[in-house]
């Protein structure tokens, strides 16, 4: 089908139950269908929203156009979770029905406040000339779940010196007072973010830019999020604009962090150090993070990316979130590890160890589509070593250490259905220990691979056939000792 505007732009409601069953249909026979991650029922999921711990529960919207693989007209779709494993459809959170969302409720955050869940967010607009203009809005959500907008917007326009790429609101509390910050392009086409102050969600001040050293660093700054850990200042966000260098932002657009001295609210200024990608996958975008009753700071990404196809779209869906990760500062770095609830995903486990010297190996009842693989690899002396999963007649992807360049690389050159290409297809980063460590999380379309506890995570999709369910590891020049256990999912 040709995605013209009108057909992007079609509401829900304007859609037949005939055209909506049959693309259900088409969607429920695809193959890569994910197990256990969040995905759209139909269409095209982008972007995590409002993510948040509410009267008990997760609460998890994303960004959706629900009629096909292209970015249209955007609701924000609303599941929920007791244990950040098991989540639930709600179904449609937000709407876009009023004149300040008539193109979209784009991206937002969600926070409680007196003992309910408010929920902020942009609403696009564009008028008859195709002329963006931004507001940033406001819907509650009671106890019951239900969801009220405000009459109007509560930022209406941008300010002086910025364009209409303005959106992504994240708001948090501060001492009794109300902060967001929102992602900017200013007018000389540069990216950065802003901040805004409010004492009761309804009145915002525009306090100004957020000073960053990055002057000159891509075209736009989309989804920020400001947190604490440690008493140090994080400003996460998604530069759009980046050239590659060496290894890094090799994809078409980034996800990274900023770690400083804590944001300073009177001045807007914020001392940091170098920006560092938060994932070195492929497929990993537009994170939002959040603050649970536990105190654990957790994040979820959007596992995509704008403007690049996959080979899900001719089965009328794109896209899922990632796991849950929490995040730990640690030596000036975030850390990432799976939030621990996953391991109720846990089922049979099987158990190898082995030595490997030049050679590549599989077990008998070790492989499979969809679980979690743990691979300890120690006294290494082999020029590589690794694990290659989803391994049929023609495919694999690999995961190795290539201890020449003391580099870890994940590979999907072979994976299966080819996309994004123009991009590579390797992903690596330098890295350098004895052991190392591998965590696997394999769903039937991704993996997310966990460097030794969380210090490097990547995160990519893959398009197998689903006989590829091998699993081989390997170690060539040289010699490496090996310990794996495997739970099906
Ligand atoms: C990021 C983004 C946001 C926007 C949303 C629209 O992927 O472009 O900036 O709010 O997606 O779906």
């Amino acid at each position: 089908m040709e995605w013209t505007r009108e057909k992007r732009y079609r509401r829900l409601e304007e859609v037949s139950s005939k055209e909506m069953q049959e693309l259900r249909e088409r969607v429920g026979s695809c193959p890569w269908r994910q197990t256990y991650h969040i995905q759209p029922e139909t269409g095209l999921l982008n972007d995590p929203n409002g993510f948040s711990y509410y009267n008990g529960e997760y609460h998890l919207f994303y960004q959706w156009f629900p009629l096909g693989p292209v970015h249209g007209l955007k609701y924000w779709y609303h599941t929920k979770s007791v244990d950040l494993v098991h989540w639930e459809n709600v179904g449609i959170g937000i709407e876009p029905a009023k004149f300040f969302e008539s193109h979209g409720a784009f991206s937002g955050s969600a926070l409680e406040y007196d003992g309910k869940l408010y929920l902020f967010y942009t609403g696009n607009s564009r008028d008859e000339n195709w002329v963006r203009h931004p507001y940033q809005c406001m819907a509650v959500m009671d106890e019951n779940g239900t969801i009220e907008k405000f009459e109007n917007p509560v930022i209406h326009g941008v300010p002086e010196g910025y364009t209409d790429h303005f959106r992504d609101p994240k708001i948090w509390e501060n001492d009794k007072r109300f902060y967001a910050i929102i992602g900017a392009q200013r007018s000389n086409a540069t990216g950065c973010v802003v901040l805004y102050e409010s004492v009761n969600l309804k009145d915002w001040e525009f306090l100004g830019e957020v000073g960053t050293e990055l002057q000159e660093f891509g075209f736009m700054w989309e989804c920020p999020d400001y947190f604490e850990l440690n008493e140090q200042g994080i400003l996460l966000f998604s530069p759009q604009g980046l050239q590659p260098e060496g290894d890094h932002y090799q994809n078409i657009y980034q996800s990274g962090y900023l770690i400083g001295d804590r944001l300073d609210f009177t001045t807007c200024e914020f001392q940091h150090t170098e920006f560092k990608e938060l994932d070195r996958g492929f497929d990993f975008y537009a994170p939002q993070t959040m603050v649970d009753h536990n105190n654990r700071r957790i994040v979820v990404g959007w596992m995509g990316l704008p403007e690049i196809e996959y080979p899900t779209d001719r089965h009328g869906w794109a896209h899922c979130l990632t796991l849950p990760r929490e995040l730990i500062l640690e030596d000036g770095k975030l850390i990432q590890r799976p939030v621990e609830e996953l391991t109720k995903l846990r089922n049979k486990e099987v158990e190898i160890e082995t030595h490997l010297t030049n050679e590549r190996k599989s077990f008998d009842g070790f492989n499979g589509v969809t679980y979690e693989l743990c691979c300890e690899f120690v006294n290494h002396d082999a020029s590589e070593f690794g694990i290659e999963v989803r391994v049929g007649e023609q495919e694999k992807t690999t995961v190795k250490y290539d201890a020449k360049h003391n580099k870890i690389v994940f590979d999907r050159s072979l994976s299966g259905e080819s996309f994004a290409e123009e991009y590579g297809t390797v992903r690596q980063c330098e890295f350098s220990s004895n052991k190392i460590k591998f965590q696997l999380f394999v769903d039937s379309s991704s993996i997310e691979l966990f460097v030794n506890d969380g210090e490097e995570v990547f995160t990519g999709r893959i398009f197998p056939k689903l006989e590829s369910k091998g699993i081989q590891v390997f170690a060539d020049g040289g010699e490496v000792k090996m310990k794996a256990i495997k739970w099906d999912y």
